[in-house]
């Protein structure tokens, strides 16, 4: 059974969605510029920048880097951090004309679920996107994402703390994506993202140096696509909870194809920074290509 064919989704987690196009975390802020620009009438749901227990800069510039074929970015979680959030940016985003998820971004276990038991009492977001790409101090620094357990252990937290639906944002760079998947899924998650950035890096060839200030950096661009189908299409396969993909997005058929890998909503990145019009431009392409099936 080809799901695209059966019918495009109408509804996610109870939420009634205009299609299956959502706006990626860091890409479209907490989505209130695009909606006071009437941008967001084909989205499904917004999934807001990361929010982090205290405010950060950022890494230092230059922290995005276009490589010609992709976009290198190493922006370090720059946001307002909880407290902001909780005060200015959730009163403004209570009238979005879409429903936002709440990426949150945090350096231990217990710091996820204090972020997001104070996010509870913050206002009418639909759920929260736990981003398990960050580093764990309390294991050395390595990304929670690598190991199911510690996936597992986040997800508790914040399962402990919220009734709202949960996603957990998995990394593509080390561990198995099925392994962390399966234990987002058993430790109460409601659906499983797939993926952040891919690992990446640039070098002056003439200094030897790398074009980021950090050095490595996120990696997005239309090429990762099928790497992207890939893992939607294993861990689909591998979970009952829903898949949400990320990453690769260019073009009406990429949606769909990543619907007929799995998926139940199909994220859009780096796409919507070269094109914020670009949910709009997906829906009317989807409609056409599905006028004939
Ligand atoms: C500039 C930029 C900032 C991002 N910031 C975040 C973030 O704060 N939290 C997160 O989970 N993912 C973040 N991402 C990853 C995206 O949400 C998305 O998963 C990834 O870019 C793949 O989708 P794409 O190919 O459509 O860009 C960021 C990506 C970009 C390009």
């Amino acid at each position: 059974m080809n799901p695209v064919t059966e019918g495009l989704p109408d509804s996610f987690w109870g939420i009634p969605v205009p299609g299956p196009v959502a706006l990626a975390s860091g890409t479209c802020g907490f989505g209130l510029e695009l909606d006071a620009m009437g941008l967001l009438e084909d989205v499904a749901l917004v999934f807001s920048k990361a929010v982090t227990p205290e405010p950060r800069d950022g890494n230092a510039p230059p922290r995005i880097h276009d490589t010609g074929y992709g976009l290198l970015n190493s922006i370090g979680l720059a946001n307002p951090g909880l407290d902001r959030v909780l005060s200015e940016v959730l009163p403004a985003a209570a009238g979005l004309s879409r429903p936002l998820v709440l990426n949150v971004a945090c350096e231990s276990v217990s710091s996820f679920g204090s972020t997001v038991a104070a996010l509870e009492a913050g206002g009418s977001h639909a759920g929260y996107e736990v981003n398990v790409s960050c580093p764990n101090v309390e294991a050395g620094g390595m990304a929670f994402g690598v190991d199911p357990a510690a996936v597992a252990s986040v997800t508790r937290a914040v399962r402990l703390e919220t009734r709202r639906p949960i996603t957990v944002k998995l990394t593509p760079n080390g561990g198995d994506m099925v392994s962390a998947a399966k234990a987002a899924e058993d430790s109460g998650a409601d659906a499983v993202t797939v993926c952040n950035t891919f690992l990446g890096m640039k070098l002056d060839w003439r200094t030897g140096r790398p074009v980021l200030a950090r050095g490595v950096g996120g990696y997005s661009s239309p090429a990762l696509l099928p790497l992207v189908v890939a893992r939607v299409w294993q861990v689909g396969r591998a979970v009952r909870i829903p898949v949400i993909a990320s990453g690769g997005v260019w073009e009406p058929g990429d949606v769909l194809e990543l619907l007929a890998a799995g998926a139940s909503l199909v994220q859009v990145g780096t796409g919507l920074l070269r094109r914020p019009s670009l949910p709009s431009e997906l829906a009317a392409g989807i409609r056409e290509l599905l006028c004939g099936t």
